[in-house]
């Protein structure tokens, strides 16, 4: 085998069907797919926030800074002053500061790893951002831990709604295991946004992960920072347009992620993000759009702030040729709301929010039947 890359279930962590929590299905078919949305919640529930030292020194360290680029690009080019933000499937608040710099005026984060929200909360108060300077955010917030893509959230967050920007970074092909859930998470976006209200998101390319597979001798592909893992059943390559959801493969990206995905073949997220009034704004692999953003210099300047490419003075590292090939693996996209702008005024939303967060604070909602 060239790479460390697993290919049989058995040299996976993130391998073969879990034997616990079997359910199932009122005609009577087994169902996994709860299980790995706790195995997903498991996963990023045990990474634990790292100290500076620790995050400077992982294997994907510009990667990261490539992403968190990405992600403020987006949110700066597309939050206005005073914007509500729903942040889904938000981690430990990661965008936080990119949501104060662009003057976010409220701030929900959902999230169903418990432990990610403990560390938003603390992160949110300022208490134990080990890789940020401390600060308090200018903005109030609410945070909830649940399964964003099973629950109902315009019931749970009718108070809060409508928002004007609803963010999903890295996160929304982990709803794609079921057509139940991909639509879950379009109708609980579209009904917490407002007419002409903006849905930005990264998610993983379909296309690259699918080109890659096809180019790869056997199931499984990937470099000295990344694998991915098909299984048997997908030993034809061959995908069948009549069922575009639950195609799982296993990811693993050092010190980031290691469990089961979904593939989500983007023309059919489109189609569907259409059923739920989305207009597509603009879809571009995550290569195409560092390229195209990096044309304007204030971008430029961010990018050297952040540190991906290294600061081009005393900081030689860089981006590696491995890194720079898992940003190949994603996409950026951004959709809008259709309907005329009725913008509610913010101060009513921001009531809602708290500026520090207690534990109690944290919304602990089941989705269990
Ligand atoms: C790669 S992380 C991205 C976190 C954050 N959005 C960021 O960009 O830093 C993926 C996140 O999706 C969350 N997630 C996965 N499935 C979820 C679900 N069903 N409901 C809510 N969050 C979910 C995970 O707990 C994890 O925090």
């Amino acid at each position: 085998m060239k790479r460390g890359y697993p290919t049989s279930p058995s040299n996976s962590s993130a391998s073969g069907p879990p034997k616990s929590r079997l359910k199932y299905t009122p005609e009577g078919e087994a169902d996994f797919s709860n299980d790995f949305v706790q195995r997903v919640a498991d996963h990023y529930s045990a990474r634990t926030n790292q100290t500076l030292e620790e995050r400077e020194a992982s294997p994907i360290i510009h990667l990261k800074k490539l992403n968190n680029w990405i992600k403020s690009v987006l949110v700066q080019q597309y939050t206005t002053k005073g914007d509500a933000v729903l942040d889904l499937a938000c981690g430990k608040g990661g965008d936080l500061i990119k949501w104060d710099k662009a003057k976010a005026g409220y701030y929900v984060g959902i999230d169903i790893a418990e432990g990610s929200m403990e560390d938003c909360r603390t992160r949110y108060n300022g208490d134990a951002d080990h890789h940020q300077r401390r600060k308090k955010f200018t903005f109030p917030a609410r945070l909830i831990c649940g399964d964003c893509f099973e629950l109902q959230l315009d019931e749970v967050l009718a108070d809060d709604a409508p928002f004007d920007i609803v963010s999903c970074q890295f996160a929304l092909h982990y709803s794609w295991s079921t057509e139940a859930r991909a639509r879950r998470a379009l109708a609980n976006i579209s009904a917490l946004l407002r007419p002409g209200g903006t849905f930005i998101g990264t998610m993983p390319d379909a296309n690259v992960i699918i080109k890659k597979l096809r180019e790869a001798e056997g199931l499984a592909y990937g470099n000295s920072v990344y694998w991915v893992r098909f299984e048997e059943e997908f030993s034809q390559k061959k995908f069948k347009s009549s069922s575009p959801y639950g195609i799982k493969y296993y990811f693993h990206l050092e010190d980031a992620v290691d469990c089961p995905e979904w593939i989500v073949p983007f023309h059919v997220f489109k189609a569907l993000a259409e059923e739920y009034e989305f207009d597509l704004i603009f879809v571009k692999n995550n290569h195409e759009f560092v390229l195209e953003n990096m044309k304007k210099p204030e971008n430029v300047e961010l990018m050297r702030r952040l540190g991906a490419l290294g600061d081009g003075n005393q900081d030689l590292s860089t981006l590696s040729p491995d890194e720079w090939e898992v940003a190949y693996l994603y996409l950026a996209f951004v959709l809008k709301k259709r309907g005329q702008p009725d913008r509610m005024p913010v101060k009513s939303k921001r009531d809602k929010g708290k500026m520090h967060l207690e534990k109690e604070d944290i919304m602990y909602i089941s989705s269990e039947v």
